[in-house]
């Protein structure tokens, strides 16, 4: 064990920060992207002894762990490239992302051929990578908190490795429905299942989420595996676990964390001098008209495609709208690795031309489409928001739908899908739409466009408290004290 053991340990595939690799050997460092690292970096800021054990991602992580750089509180793991490139892209991104979120085009997807069991052995490894790390950095008796489904097999190992810590799992995604996750080699569901219940306890942003892991569990133990028991209680339900060899006995504890914003900090991020030069160049583009905002990573499950196609319905069905409307979207590239990415973002920018072409005069430019990374100008996208379109297939949360009404100025009317989990939260304020329907979509966001300004201020103000009413260092310290607790 390191001398310096940690009691509060985090694992998470993406570190807070990851470094860059200039031709003239110098390192760079960028924040990480997405969802989870946002909620851990604002969580962790106020856990100053935590350590986040991730992974080098890139060529210049890789070089700063050779190196011996490292920032304090943080541990990257340099992971085989190979066997890192099987996990993540893989296995993380192509099965079970798809697997959670429902992705699949069935006719031709998924196979599970010798190379996909190959990858899953991968899989294993960088699983293994990370139990080991943990398992050599906690001290007696820590918690450890692990993120995610590139993480599902490391609780289970890491129990075998140090029965005396506490391990909570956190999952930032959907679960998977039973007839996608009963898709999975049997071997391979039941090892994911029982890496999972290898935690004292289980997190996740809503109950329908963690209904879907319970019934999964449930249907496994029919099945002659596990031996889940669920006493309902108003806050928890608990999973009773045992294998029928009776090796082991304990109870798995699964319980809701719905990631919220913190008001104070992200409002303080959106005022910054960069944001208000953002502001001032987008206000110069957009000039009187209305906004239609959408921040996203280009992901399949975010539904660009269908609100767009939604944008161009609108447009064709209500001609009044010409020149009078302007959708600010950002779509910054993610897992450019995967084919399937690639020819998503190919199409997004398809069907913005299309829309821009068709509908597009001289002095307007029916979408405005950002493919940068670019946190400043989302923020201040946010600020100019009079409608917000979060409509994804199925999101784990989807902070973005938190995050505007936040900070949005005139208060913005926010449409979003079922699919969303933050859909639990903020549906009685919202204009909510099937995300498959198209129509639906457009007739909501004419709505929204036509919604007067004191409905739109007194729904935002709604909307801005269910965002705010569990921030990241409430969610982490929350989740601490029951681990801990249980
Ligand atoms: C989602 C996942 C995170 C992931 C993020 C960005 O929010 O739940 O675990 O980090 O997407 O995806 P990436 O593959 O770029 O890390």
């Amino acid at each position: 064990m390191a001398s310096q053991a940690s009691q509060v340990l985090v694992a998470a595939n993406r570190g807070p920060l990851s470094y860059t690799l200039a031709d003239d050997g110098t390192l760079g460092t960028r924040r990480g992207g997405g969802g989870l690292v946002s909620g851990l970096s604002a969580a962790l800021a106020e856990q100053p002894e935590a350590l986040w054990i991730c992974a080098a991602l890139s060529e210049g992580d890789r070089e700063a762990v050779r190196r011996g750089v490292s920032e304090p509180g943080v541990r990257m793991l340099d992971i085989d490239p190979a066997v890192y490139d099987d996990a993540y892209n893989g296995i993380s991104n192509s099965v079970l992302w798809f697997t959670h979120h429902g992705l699949y085009n069935i006719p031709r997807e998924p196979v599970f051929d010798s190379e996909f069991r190959r990858r899953w052995d991968s899989y294993r490894t960088y699983n293994r990578a990370f139990a080991e790390a943990l398992a050599a950095e906690a001290a007696e008796g820590a918690a450890v908190l692990i993120q995610d489904y590139h993480l599902s097999l490391a609780p289970g190992m890491l129990r075998d490795l140090r029965p005396d810590l506490r391990i909570a799992h956190f999952t930032h995604t959907p679960w998977a429905t039973s007839e996608h996750l009963d898709m999975l080699p049997d071997e391979v569901r039941r090892e994911l299942l029982w890496g999972m219940l290898g935690a004292d306890r289980l997190g996740f942003h809503t109950w329908g989420w963690a209904h879907r892991f319970m019934s999964a569990a449930h249907l496994e133990d029919e099945r002659g595996i596990a031996e889940p028991k669920m006493p309902s209680g108003p806050a928890e339900r608990y999973i009773q676990q045992s294998r029928r060899s009776k090796v082991r006995h304990r109870r798995t504890d699964v319980a809701v964390y719905p990631l919220g914003v913190d008001a104070d900090e992200l409002r303080a991020l959106a005022h910054r001098p960069e944001v208000d030069d953002r502001l001032a160049g987008l206000r110069a583009e957009v000039g009187d008209r209305k906004t239609i905002v959408r921040v996203d990573r280009t992901e399949l499950s975010k539904n660009i495609v269908r609100g767009l196609l939604a944008y161009r319905e609108l447009l064709t069905a209500h001609p009044e709208w010409h020149g009078r409307v302007v959708h600010l979207a950002s779509a910054y590239p993610s897992r450019q690795d995967l084919a399937v990415y690639r020819d998503y973002t190919a199409t997004v920018t398809a069907v913005v031309d299309e829309i821009n072409t068709k509908f597009g005069t001289a002095d307007w430019q029916p979408v405005l489409v950002s493919v940068k990374d670019d946190f400043a100008r989302s923020l201040a996208a946010y600020r100019l928001a009079d409608v917000a379109l979060i409509n994804p297939v199925q999101d784990g949360m989807n902070l973005v739908a938190k995050e505007i009404p936040v900070v949005s100025e005139a208060g913005c009317a926010l449409v979003l899908s079922t699919g969303a989990g933050a859909y639990d939260e903020l549906r009685k304020d919202a204009l909510t739409v099937n995300p498959y329907d198209v129509s639906e979509t457009a007739e909501a966001l004419h709505e929204a466009l036509t919604m007067s300004a004191a409905e739109r201020a007194e729904r935002t103000k709604r909307l801005a408290a269910a965002a705010t009413a569990m921030p990241p260092a409430t969610w982490f310290t929350t989740q601490l004290t029951d681990l801990r607790g249980s």
